[in-house]
């Protein structure tokens, strides 16, 4: 079985954040190969990049798009790992070549982006996954599996949640390199701490609820003096089916690191789960928890998770292969496309239609927090 063949857009050289968790996501399994990039913005500093992982560089994606097109280049589908407002440009130019696109969150800087590159994957039926990492926790898959199955009866109320303190502070004025592009406007969008990690507690509240969100009315607070956009970001939510959400983030929490987890109240039982935690998900069905832990041999694992668990009980997966699982939907994904009859059917992992709703989710709260909390429409 050959490996499949990846091409990276962002993500490379020193100072660079996610560029490398995806590179060691991608050869996790044995299965999938980075081979070539257009790894930074400057053209000198992307070939170097390239050559420190020694793949094939290319000063832009541009270029590595055209070796694409021309046959000097092969690759299964790309990834992106660009700031935000360096997600849609190649995404629609690589989906409209019908090349499969693996992209980061939050998928575009605007809902008309994204509501773009749904119509250019259309023609195609282009295979596209949305790099919510921890939708890739086979806890998180297992709990979306519970609800699926009505473990939990009709969902009634959920809280989600994202907690860092990273931004407690002017970061940004020193010139680090995450700091600096998530507080700017032209880089990162209409929200900073929604769109960055506010995206990550919508997926937990929508994705594994199987429910959208109908309106919101929000509170966005910028507490750093000077700070433009928002480092604090608080919503309620009605949901498609009338249950109300508390979807909130932060930066600011002095301390927390990735606090992001979320709770769910169904009329027969609450789901619980924590990033932090991510191995074990909780289970209420009345006087007695159950406590069910992550482990490839165990039977209460769905058929549809098992292909994603790697070792038996008692070892530890985690980051890593969280996002492994999302290379993974799209390795699936693809070989089914071409008749491999072995290859596991891919989980619900989201796509084009959850990056929308997700700008579209920012876009409302951030339109209700300028007006004071009004109840606005999606
Ligand atoms: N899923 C998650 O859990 C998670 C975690 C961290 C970051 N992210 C996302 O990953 C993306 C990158 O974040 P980061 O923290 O790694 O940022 P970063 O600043 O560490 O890395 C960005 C990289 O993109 C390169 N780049 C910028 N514009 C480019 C262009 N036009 N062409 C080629 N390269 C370009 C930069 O040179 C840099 O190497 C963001 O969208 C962020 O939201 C997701």
């Amino acid at each position: 079985m050959a490996k499949l063949r990846v091409g990276m857009i962002g993500g490379g050289g020193p100072g660079s954040f996610f560029g490398m968790v995806h590179n060691r996501a991608i050869s996790l399994d044995a299965s999938r190969e980075l081979v070539a990039g257009a790894l930074r913005t400057d053209p000198a500093a992307a070939l170097a990049a390239a050559a420190a992982w020694g793949i094939e560089g290319y000063g832009d994606w541009q270029s590595m798009l055209a070796a694409v097109q021309s046959g000097k280049l092969c690759l299964d589908y790309v990834t992106i790992v660009t700031p935000n407002h360096a997600h849609y440009a190649p995404a629609r130019a690589f989906l409209a070549a019908g090349i499969p696109v693996l992209c980061e969150k939050p998928m575009t800087m605007t809902v008309e982006e994204a509501e773009d590159m749904v119509a250019a994957a259309a023609p195609g039926n282009v295979p596209f996954v949305l790099a919510h990492t921890y939708t890739g926790h086979p806890m998180m898959m297992f709990a979306k599996e519970l609800v699926r199955t009505g473990q939990i009866g009709e969902v009634r109320k959920i809280e989600s949640w994202y907690n860092q303190g990273w931004l407690a502070s002017d970061l940004e004025a020193s010139g680090q390199q995450q700091a600096a592009w998530r507080t700017d406007p032209q880089r990162t969008g209409i929200s900073n701490c929604g769109g960055d990690i506010g995206t990550h507690a919508f997926i937990a509240a929508t994705w594994v609820s199987g429910l959208g969100v109908a309106r919101v009315s929000a509170r966005l607070n910028s507490f750093v003096p000077g700070r433009v956009l928002d480092d604090d970001f608080n919503v309620i939510a009605e949901m498609s089916n009338g249950a109300t959400a508390l979807i909130h983030a932060t930066q600011i929490a002095i301390g927390y690191k990735n606090d992001n987890g979320f709770r769910i109240f169904g009329t027969k039982g609450s789901l619980e789960w924590h990033q932090e935690r991510a191995e074990k998900l909780l289970v209420r069905r009345g006087e007695v928890d159950e406590v069910y832990w992550i482990g490839a041999g165990f039977s209460y694992i769905p058929a549809s998770v098992k292909p994603y668990l790697r070792v038996p009980a008692g070892h530890h997966e985690d980051f890593f292969p969280a996002l492994a699982n999302l290379h993974q939907t799209m390795e699936f994904t693809l070989r089914r496309r071409r008749g491999d009859g072995t290859a596991p059917t891919p989980f619900d992992h989201p796509g084009l239609a959850e990056g929308v709703a997700g700008m579209r989710f920012v876009r409302a709260a951030v339109e209700s927090s300028k007006a004071r909390g009004a109840w606005t429409e999606l």
